[in-house]
């Protein structure tokens, strides 16, 4: 017997708009069926923020929350980011905020479900919808919230350990870092360290501002 999941598609090209303008991009990716995660999901979860935003973050995927709501970083993550954001004199409304999986991924824990990390082909699959993004939108800043986006993003040899508040060299956009997923500080369980994880997303977030130049000051 065949695995049922690698005989589904696995790529989301064939669902791309022929003239790509945001409000396109998001109704046709509604009817994405590029890989198998559309079939538990509630919805597809789309970018969302300005069509000329200086400034885009990529996420991993839509959490529980976002799933529900079809909005990317409404859940506790979100809240970190908006947080974080609005420490640096970063207006969310300004950034255009995405993920690089466009489905909830995860697994049935009773009536919990529990998020769990794309798979490679996953990403791969809806890599078509991020570039999509980029090609619209066109930022000047790029930043990928997590290893996951950062794979996405700049190829299987990306490290976060390395890459983290730093350029990345790459064509994507013309300045490109990355930083942890604001699901990070939310996963430690000790006061101390969420703050100490807090304090460093907010102060990677404002060295990529201030290295692109994109704070309200500048
Ligand atoms: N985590 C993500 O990566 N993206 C979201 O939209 C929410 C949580």
């Amino acid at each position: 017997m065949g695995d049922p999941i690698a005989a589904e598609p696995n790529d989301a090209t064939p669902f791309l708009p022929e003239r790509a303008s945001l409000r396109a991009l998001r109704e046709t990716a509604a009817g994405c069926r590029g890989c198998h995660l559309w079939r538990h999901a509630t919805q597809t979860v789309f970018g969302e923020g300005l069509k000329r935003a200086r400034l885009m973050l990529v996420g991993e995927m839509p959490g529980d929350r976002e799933d529900r709501q079809g909005k990317p970083f409404v859940g506790p993550a979100g809240r970190e980011l908006d947080k974080a954001l609005a420490a640096v004199g970063i207006d969310r409304a300004e950034v255009y905020v995405t993920n690089a999986v466009k489905h909830f991924a995860f697994e049935e824990r009773g009536k919990r479900r529990l998020h769990r990390t794309p798979r490679t082909f996953e990403v791969q699959a809806c890599r078509p919808w991020l570039d999509a993004e980029l090609r619209v939108v066109k930022p000047q800043a790029l930043v990928a919230l997590g290893a996951t986006a950062g794979k996405s993003l700049f190829g299987s040899g990306f490290k976060l350990t390395q890459a983290r508040g730093r350029p990345i060299d790459s064509d994507v956009a013309p300045f490109a870092s990355a930083t942890v997923h604001p699901s990070a500080i939310l996963r430690h369980p000790d006061d101390t360290e969420r703050r100490a994880e807090r304090r460093a997303f907010t102060r990677d977030l404002e060295r990529i501002a201030a290295q692109a130049r994109l704070m309200a000051s500048a």
